[in-house]
């Protein structure tokens, strides 16, 4: 199958799962729910919750018992974005293509769907920790790498505007970069390794990989906001610019951008190559958050 297929395909089969968790029945908080419904179903990419299954399949065939994780960390980087475009941070009006969620509901009801999605990945976390009867070491590992990797967005988050406006070092921008966005994809990557009960060699060279794919999916982020177009990205682009971000783009041009995000990912690519086959799609992921336009 073709890398685009697959990759819709991909989408398709945790679009359905996320399906399952969204709450349809009348009750008080149904303007809520739908919020949360809304944002969470607006068209992502998936590319966090694909790189679970993904890196999982690498090492077992069958990955349902990673799709809990899948699920979850998908709710938790929903919740980011729906937060990130309050006024409060990034000020945003539009992504997927629709106003963001404040716009279309208003400011309360968009930070309490963030703060729902974020406990609802530790609602689908608990009770798969509950259920389980095998695999449960390596579980708490992930849950306990999952919180921290939360906790890094985060304090990303907080760094990117807490600097607004500032002059900072190129170490400080790929900390940034490496908390708010890296986290969360390195994590994706983690616990697709531990679940599948990858040895430790593995799940470190994996790691490896995916620092560098973190890095190169916010490089490229930074890249279309400055020349995407918002027809294809769904959401502004020039923002960063006019809310004077630390950008890749700010600090090394737009030329000098692109050159990092090639190298970083070729850098990844080299990483895997000893796996061959068995990482070939992982292996066109990175070369797609590369030459995605959106
Ligand atoms: C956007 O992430 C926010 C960043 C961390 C750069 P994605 O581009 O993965 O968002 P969706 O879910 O596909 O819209
Ligand atoms: C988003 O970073 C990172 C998180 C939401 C954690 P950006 O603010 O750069 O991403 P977009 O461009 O709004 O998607
Ligand atoms: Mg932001
Ligand atoms: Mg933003």
């Amino acid at each position: 199958m073709e890398f685009k297929e697959q990759l819709k395909k991909y989408q398709e089969i945790i679009n359905t799962e996320l399906e399952k968790y969204l709450k349809k029945e009348n009750c008080p908080e149904k303007r809520l729910n739908e919020a949360v419904e809304y944002s969470l179903m607006a068209g992502g990419k998936r590319l966090r919750a694909i790189l679970v299954l993904v890196v999982y399949k690498m090492f077992k065939q069958d990955y349902t018992e990673a799709m809990p994780y899948s699920v979850a960390i998908e709710m938790i980087h929903n919740f980011s974005l729906i937060h990130d475009d309050l006024p409060e941070v990034d000020n945003d009006d539009f992504r997927h293509g629709k106003p963001t969620n404040h716009k279309m509901f208003n400011h309360p009801t968009a930070l309490l769907a963030g703060d729902l999605l974020f406990n609802q990945a530790y609602v689908v976390i608990s009770k798969d920790l509950k259920d389980s009867t095998s695999n449960i070491q390596n579980k708490l590992r992930v849950f306990n790498e999952f919180s921290n990797a939360v906790e890094r967005m985060i304090c990303g988050e907080y760094l990117d505007t807490e600097l607004e406006g500032q002059n900072i070092s190129t170490k400080m921008l790929e900390y940034i970069h490496e908390n708010k966005t890296g986290a969360l994809l390195k994590l994706s990557v983690r616990m697709g390794a531990i679940l599948a009960e990858a040895n430790e060699e593995d799940i470190n060279k994996l790691s490896a990989f995916a620092d560098k794919i973190g890095l190169a999916f916010q490089i490229k982020d930074d890249i279309l906001s400055e020349e995407g177009n918002p027809e294809i990205t769904g959401k502004p682009v020039g923002n960063d610019k006019e809310h004077n971000k630390c950008t890749y783009v700010s600090i090394f041009g737009l030329q000098g951008a692109k050159q990092e995000l090639e190298k970083t990912i070729n850098e990844a690519v080299q990483i895997i190559e000893i796996y061959g086959e068995k990482a070939e799609f992982l292996k066109q992921l990175a070369i797609y958050i590369k030459d995605r336009n959106k």
